[in-house]
């Protein structure tokens, strides 16, 4: 295998309602990191899992993770790009290709790792899986007055795993000033291109309780 995949799992999951962090609520018994890991290592091309923990819970996701598959484990940090610079950091040099995936897409199929991290070997710098927007997006005033609709046609919803050439997306994060709520943003803002591939429904983020009935139902599908 030539891919990294660095799982960013440091978030509260305040959306999700009061409990645990959210890469450690249970979805039919296992913990959502549990899932998001079993998937990822099932890729053939992955050769090195690294997560990026709740700081006071690195020793226990050490702990869960042994019998999934060999994972390294580091402290997350206050913001997301703050743990998935965390996890970078222990990724070895010599793998060509990283992949950044949210511990809350726990049901991306190892198939999309696999398609994303094909599309960055054949050459691009940095790979999304998206899909269309189905719903008809306005842009609101404040006051919660009609702006306009947008063109839906041009817009697509943003997946992980985001698939990167390992240089590219360490000088995408060296470069950072601000925050980005997905890393192929940090890649955007050095004006590299990005391309997406298509995304899957089972990548969907678990971030409101009805996410995680959603998802009850499409493991007993997958
Ligand atoms: O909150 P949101 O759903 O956007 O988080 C996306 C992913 O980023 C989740 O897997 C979450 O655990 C992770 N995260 C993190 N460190 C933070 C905040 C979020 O690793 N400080």
């Amino acid at each position: 295998g030539d891919v990294a995949v660095v799982v960013p799992a440091a978030g509260a999951g305040v959306r999700l309602g009061p409990g645990a962090p959210k890469a450690l609520r249970l979805l039919d018994g296992e913990p959502l990191l549990v899932h998001a890991v079993r998937r990822a290592a099932a890729a053939p091309s992955v050769r090195v899992i690294v997560v990026a923990a709740p700081a006071a819970e690195v020793e226990s996701v050490r702990v869960l993770l042994a019998p999934i598959a060999p994972v390294t484990v580091v402290a997350g940090g206050a913001e997301r790009q703050d743990s998935v610079a965390a996890a970078l950091d222990v990724v070895p040099d010599d793998v060509g290709i990283v992949l950044v995936h949210d511990a809350a897409r726990c049901l991306a199929p190892a198939d999309l790792f696999e398609s994303v991290a094909a599309a960055v070997r054949d050459g691009a710098d940095a790979v999304i899986p998206a899909l269309p927007v189905v719903d008809t997006i306005k842009q609101v005033a404040t006051d919660g007055t009609v702006l306009g609709t947008v063109d839906r046609s041009v817009l697509r919803a943003v997946q992980t795993p985001q698939g990167f050439r390992l240089p590219v997306l360490r000088a995408a994060h060296a470069a950072a000033a601000d925050l980005h709520t997905d890393d192929a943003g940090a890649v955007e803002k050095l004006g590299r291109p990005v391309v997406c591939v298509p995304g899957s429904d089972f990548a969907l983020k678990i971030t409101r309780p009805l996410d995680l009935a959603l998802a009850t139902h499409l493991l007993t599908l997958a």
